[in-house]
């Protein structure tokens, strides 16, 4: 099989429009703005309004990829989605932005804390790689704001809600992801935590009274870690993809901290006109933090064809991973102004055939339980005729 390459072709953000200040949270807990800012250089962030969940933003962000990709809903042939806080725990969010998306392909979800991003697109990587699939749908979305504990000041100001998407085609040219580094150590599961909810500590009264449906940390051993991985992971990035830390023209950290983030820079020697900081914005969106943050420097032309761009990540688990993806224009060039001027009407088609899949698969089924109600008498009158037939001989 010809060496086949992974483009990412489309790109998108969706943020709630609520905004939460620091001077709003100085109202609800015992914090400063100075405080916040100067130990995480968060002055904002986004939390979603009633009727708002992670699949209705991630879907938001996926229709920009795709309308920037040049493609509809039923060209995507995988959706994945990274999140720690789905819609629900079953079905999968995955499946329902399938299905709000009017897409016709399989979907899943993928679990791994803020490096939920980076994970989702080596995934994605493998199967454009290995040839089973051309175009696949990657997100990286959450809803961290149900999952904070609003009087906890040490982590309540930290985390916001967002979702970001990439649309990942495959080329016959060189370029796209150059390399990855995926990794995980179980032993830090304890220092950034959502104790409840799960098998270990399933929902009840006590789980509840106990506050351990949200998130828990201890931010120092998380600095420690993240101090020592980020560096790491992206040399190990840079070594694979076959460059220097020279070659490297952007670099899009986790957005959990600008402390962090400037330490990483200092450690690897790259200047901060190279890394892309929004964390002050937006704070911690956890496994959206990337893909939103790429779509911005996207937005602004700070990437341009042609350069190396690196993501970061690291995050509960303790999990992280770094990529480092050339960039470059697909193949094929997309035909911008028919997109553009149906995408909106596309995308309501779309929804469209996915509801009427939905009747008519609804319709089907009350078919198929009527024909069998109806036969059933059928049924029972020949099995009892042949059991007969049977004693008799
Ligand atoms: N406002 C005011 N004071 C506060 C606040 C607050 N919001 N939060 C904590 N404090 C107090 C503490 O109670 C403590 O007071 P004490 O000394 O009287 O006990 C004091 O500030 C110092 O607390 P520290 O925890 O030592 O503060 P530190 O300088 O370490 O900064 C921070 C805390 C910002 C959370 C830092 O530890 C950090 O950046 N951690 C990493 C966070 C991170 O990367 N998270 C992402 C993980 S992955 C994912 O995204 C899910």
């Amino acid at each position: 099989m010809a060496e086949r390459y992974s483009k990412i072709t489309g790109w998108g953000k969706c943020v709630p429009a609520k905004v939460l200040t620091n001077a709003d949270l100085e109202k609800i807990v015992d914090t400063s703005d100075e405080w916040i800012v100067s130990r995480t250089g968060i002055r904002e962030r986004r939390v979603v309004s009633p009727g708002e969940t992670n699949s209705t933003i991630s879907v938001g962000a996926s229709r920009q990829a795709l309308d920037v990709a040049g493609l509809m809903p039923k060209d995507i042939d995988l959706i994945v989605v990274a999140t720690s806080s789905p819609d629900h725990f079953l079905p999968s969010v995955a499946s329902q932005v399938q299905y709000q998306l009017g897409a016709d392909c399989p979907a899943f979800t993928l679990a791994a804390g803020c490096t939920g991003f980076v994970y989702a697109l080596a995934t994605a990587h493998q199967f454009i790689a290995t040839g089973t699939y051309d175009r696949v749908l990657v997100i990286g979305s959450e809803v961290i704001s149900h999952y904070i504990n609003w009087e906890d000041r040490t982590t309540c100001v930290l985390f916001g809600d967002g979702a970001g998407a990439v649309v990942l085609e495959a080329s016959s040219q060189p370029g796209g992801v150059q390399s990855f580094v995926l990794g995980s150590d179980g032993s830090g599961a304890e220092y950034l935590i959502v104790r409840g909810g799960g098998a270990a500590f399933p929902m009840s009264q006590e789980m509840i009274d106990d506050k351990a449906n949200y998130i828990e940390m201890d931010g120092r051993k998380v600095v420690r870690f993240a101090i020592r991985v980020m560096g790491e992971a992206t040399l190990q990035a840079v070594e694979e993809a076959g460059l220097t830390l020279n070659d490297i023209d952007v670099l899009i950290p986790h957005q959990a901290s600008l402390r962090l983030i400037e330490r990483t820079a200092r450690q690897l020697g790259l200047p901060m006109e190279k890394v892309i900081v929004n964390v002050d914005r937006y704070a911690n969106t956890s496994a959206a933090a990337i893909p939103i943050a790429l779509a911005e420097a996207l937005e602004e032309g700070r990437i341009r064809n042609g350069m190396n761009v690196c993501m970061v990540g690291y995050g509960g688990g303790f999990t992280w991973a770094a990529t480092v993806v050339r960039w470059g224009q697909p193949a094929e060039p997309v035909e911008w102004p028919m997109v553009w001027r149906f995408a909106p009407a596309g995308h309501r088609i779309s929804m469209a055939a996915s509801k009427l899949r939905l009747q008519v698969r609804q319709l089907a089924d009350v078919a198929s339980y009527r024909a069998n109600a109806l036969l059933l008498p059928l049924y029972t009158f020949a099995g009892r005729r042949e059991a007969k037939s049977k004693s008799e001989e």
